[in-house]
């Protein structure tokens, strides 16, 4: 049975990071779920449908296999992509379209890796409830957005910090708030709050924590 670590918090908590590195540092496969509920986004978008139609938004979730999937296109990163997904993110045939992947991820990682780092929104209540290690990273909104704001300025995109402040409030309310797997910590996951820590000091932190 492979290591599963679970990382959920919501947009720019420095979650990705730390994922990211934990599965450097361990050797293990990389899930960004959030990339999945971006990729419904960017091909309801593409087709011209609208985010809010439940089934075609299953539909193409249905169609999803994760070694197919090019996690290196831009379009997955941008604000759009955020913004549709979190709406697709609420479906609940969408959600249960994409759940047997992630699992089969965790399960069997990529390149017979011995363990896998799944960063999301309900990796640790519904994905993985059993993961071996569950963090909750977390940040202050206001610092949150600034981060998200000044990503977006190095990318060339001339953002506005109140811009993103509101639609980051916009995002997590709903991620938040939704029937179905809304963010929330599980009950047995180590929380991070990195609105007063650097990147180092939470892998630091979330490698102590796994020794
Ligand atoms: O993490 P990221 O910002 O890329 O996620 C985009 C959106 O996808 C989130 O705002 C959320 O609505 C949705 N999501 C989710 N469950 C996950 C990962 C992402 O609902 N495990």
């Amino acid at each position: 049975m492979s290591i599963v670590i679970a990382v959920d918090g919501p947009a720019a908590s420095g979650k990705g990071t730390l994922a990211r590195r934990l599965a450097a540092e361990l050797g293990y496969a990389y899930l960004d779920t959030g990339l999945l509920y971006r990729a419904v986004g960017v091909e309801i978008l593409r087709v011209a449908a609208d985010p809010a139609d439940e089934a075609i938004a299953a539909d193409i979730a249905r169609e999803f296999c994760i070694s197919e999937m090019n996690f290196a296109d831009p379009a997955l990163r941008n604000e759009t992509s955020g913004h549709v997904a979190a709406v697709v993110a609420t479906h609940a045939n969408v959600r249960a379209a994409l759940v047997g992947l992630q699992r089969e991820f965790a399960r069997n990682p990529p390149g017979s890796a011995p363990g896998a780092v799944l960063d999301g929104r309900d990796i640790g209540t519904i994905i993985c409830p059993g993961a071996d290690y569950k963090f909750f990273v977390d940040a202050a909104i206001e610092v949150r957005a600034g981060r998200r704001a000044k990503e977006l300025r190095e990318k060339g995109d001339p953002s506005i910090y109140s811009r993103v402040l509101h639609d980051m409030k916009e995002r997590d309310l709903r991620d938040r708030t939704r029937k179905i797997a809304p963010l929330a910590p599980a009950a047995d996951a180590s929380v991070i709050d990195t609105t007063n820590l650097s990147a180092d000091a939470a892998f630091a932190l979330a490698m102590s924590l796994i020794k």
